[in-house]
């Protein structure tokens, strides 16, 4: 379904992207992990051609993603949409009207510049709110919204492009632990019922793991762990993360991380009380 072959990312001597290959068969939940500076991001931005890859190859279904341009290259852009760690919403825009946004590539610059959006459209803004949980905050303003709720703004934005691939880079790095849950649930359940791919930078070992089906670890820009879950032991994590002193920053996630599975006990017991 999805072929990345030797892709390769180059800022001067700087090799940010090494030659990483990956074939995905089937639309899999996947999370790509590594220490900062690793290529996350540059993976993800060449995935969705916001930049361009100094060599190698992306195919997808036969197509080559590296060679799309003009509007083949905007229709590949709408078909993975992608979720940033800061929303990227406008703030003082209503929800609704920034979930719209979503429709943009399809739509005139003349109805884009009157704000003019087909009633169907609004219906279909309005229901995939419902579905991620925040119909009733349509019309409030983005910034009166929590940063859980903006990322799932920000989610329902991209589901309004119907995207075969979601793109998520770090959609969680800005939350609390409840939040960082909620988008997370959310991410997985559109990916289990909609059968869309989601490819996600996480940057704490744990979510990746509970998650994800596959995880990709990445090393100043190799790719040097893709497998299961399970696979993805201490020692494999101790080599993705390189040297202790990093390591010793997942540790702290990994804290979180429990604070969160003492959340949901929480949240559990209240929930059958
Ligand atoms: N536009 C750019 N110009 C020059 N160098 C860049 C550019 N974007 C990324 N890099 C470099 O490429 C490497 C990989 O960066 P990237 O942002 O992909 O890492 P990352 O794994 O996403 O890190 P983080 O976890 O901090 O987000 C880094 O060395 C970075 O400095
Ligand atoms: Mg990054």
């Amino acid at each position: 379904m999805l072929h990345i072959n030797k892709l390769t990312k180059s800022f001067g001597a700087n090799v940010a992207v090494d030659a990483a290959s990956v074939a995905v068969e089937q639309p899999a939940m996947i999370g790509i992990i590594g220490r900062s500076g690793a290529g996350k991001s540059t993976l993800l931005r060449m995935l969705n051609r916001l930049t361009d890859a100094t060599s190698g190859q992306i195919m997808f279904q036969d197509q080559d993603v590296t060679q799309l341009r003009g509007s083949a290259k905007r229709n590949w852009q709408s078909q993975c949409a992608m979720i940033f760690q800061q929303f990227n919403l406008v703030p003082r825009m209503d929800v609704v009207s920034n979930v719209l946004h979503g429709t943009l590539n399809r739509r005139s610059t003349l109805a884009t510049m009157f704000n003019l959006y087909p009633t169907e459209d609004i219906h279909t803004a309005i229901e995939i709110l419902d579905r991620l949980g925040i119909a009733e905050h349509a019309p409030k303003r983005a910034e009166a919204l929590s940063g859980g709720q903006q990322q799932r703004v920000a989610i329902a934005r991209a589901l309004m492009q119907d995207p075969k691939i979601i793109l998520a880079d770090e959609p969680i790095a800005s939350l609390d632990p409840m939040n960082a849950q909620v988008v997370m649930d959310a991410l997985r359940r559109i990916h289990e019922e909609d059968g869309r791919m989601v490819i996600a930078n996480l940057h704490t070992l744990d979510t990746a793991r509970r998650y994800c089906d596959r995880v990709i670890g990445m090393r100043d820009g190799r790719i040097v762990f893709d497998g299961t879950p399970a696979q993805l032991t201490t020692g494999v994590a101790r080599d993705i993360y390189g040297a202790d002193e990093t390591f010793s920053e997942a540790a702290t996630s990994t804290e979180i991380e429990a604070l969160n599975a003492e959340v949901v006990k929480l949240a559990q017991v209240a929930e059958s009380a």
